[in-house]
């Protein structure tokens, strides 16, 4: 299972919950890859900042040719998670073909709305080549305010996409954060705490109640 965390816009959380996401795996007892497919290495840089054994190998391969390269690395894990790039659009298309799901990054802003138009279109046009993109994708909020209406508003604007919303959303928690400082995760930080939650559920969502 290869699940790609992709949106061409900058700073929506991808990095994130992609290692978030692969820790709650690993808690799973799966052997999980994170693939850092962004030319700033930032899912590189939060395994260097780490002190201690790794919680699961992160291998950089920001290149167009993922989906070519990326089954034989696979095949020793059960699940490898894709930490998408900003901008580079032939690195994401080619994240986008490698990918079982795709999962969509946005923060409750009107601005994110408009430009997930962008990851939108790619999507469709990689549904092209590979029809089981399509109900593959999903946006996933981050960032939201807890207590809010916005989070409600962003998934009604959403709408206006082809490309349904996951019902588990991420609030803006300065775990993410403080873990990440110190190459951590929040399950790390605190298993119990909101943060870890949200990603479990997420996860459950993503990957059924037991994977
Ligand atoms: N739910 C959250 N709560 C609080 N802070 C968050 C949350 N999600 C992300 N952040 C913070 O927002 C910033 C951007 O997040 P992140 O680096 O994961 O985004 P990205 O989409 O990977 O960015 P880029 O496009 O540059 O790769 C980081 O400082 C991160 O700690
Ligand atoms: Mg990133």
């Amino acid at each position: 299972m290869i699940v790609s965390f992709l949106n061409q816009k900058g700073g929506v959380g991808k990095t994130t919950l992609a290692v978030n996401v692969a820790d709650a795996l690993v808690r799973r007892g799966l052997r999980v890859l994170v693939v850092d497919a962004d030319p700033q290495g930032s899912a590189l840089d939060w395994a260097a900042a780490r002190e201690g054994e790794p919680l699961f190998p992160v291998v950089g391969l920001p290149r167009p040719s993922i989906h070519k390269d990326l089954p034989a690395i696979a095949a020793d894990y059960d699940v490898v998670v894709i930490d998408g790039p900003p901008r580079v659009y032939d690195v994401a298309r080619s994240a986008i073909l490698a990918s079982d799901r795709v999962l969509i990054p946005v923060q409750p802003s009107p601005y994110d709305v408009w430009a997930a138009k962008e990851v939108a279109d790619l999507v469709a046009e990689a549904a092209v080549y590979k029809p089981d993109l399509i109900g593959a994708a999903a946006f996933i909020v981050n960032r939201r305010i807890a207590n809010t209406a916005i989070g409600r508003d962003v998934t009604e604007a959403l709408a206006e996409y082809p490309i349904p919303v996951l019902k588990a959303s991420v609030c803006q928690r300065v775990a993410f954060a403080e873990s990440a400082t110190h190459g951590r995760t929040v399950f790390e930080q605190d298993p119990d705490g909101s943060a870890a939650r949200e990603v479990l559920a997420v996860v459950a969502e993503v990957f059924g109640e037991v994977a």
